[in-house]
């Protein structure tokens, strides 16, 4: 998989979140080196279970703030977080029970998942907390 790259259009405009965005690509670039370089399975996944333990947090933290600042679209930006979380600790289980998982395939997935999300509602919650649109949500 090629490198995932940060790039100025994937910031939301709230520093403490771009940079927890970033450390998110660093860490998917660990776990797309340790598939590489071939270290062994059980290596490649302690870097994804780092890389899903950092999500999680960097979730909640993302979920306060939209508590904090009563976003209205706190449920459409709820329910992707959910549906990320629970594709990650599915194939999770499913490396810890040893089953024949395609880890480049699923970190391929993750990348575009993070890169997706990021344009969409976390643009969306960048916006309303620079208060440049708080209007409703139309989706
Ligand atoms: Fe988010």
């Amino acid at each position: 998989m090629p490198k995932v790259t940060w790039n100025d259009s994937l910031s939301i405009g709230v520093p403490e979140i771009d940079a927890q965005h970033q450390r998110l690509f660093a860490l998917v670039n660990e776990v797309d080196e340790a598939v590489q370089t071939r270290h062994g399975a059980d290596i490649a996944a302690r870097a994804l279970r780092t890389l899903c333990d950092y999500a999680v947090e960097h979730f909640a933290a993302e979920e306060a703030l939209m508590n904090m600042n009563a976003y209205a679209d706190y449920d459409r930006h709820m329910a992707a977080h959910m549906d990320g979380t629970t594709k990650a600790l599915e194939f999770l289980q499913a490396v810890d029970e040893d089953k024949n998982v395609d880890m480049p395939a699923f970190l391929a997935y993750l990348a575009q998942w993070v890169h997706e999300h990021i344009m969409d509602v976390d643009q969306g919650l960048g916006r309303y907390l620079r208060g440049v649109d708080r209007s409703a949500p139309t989706t």
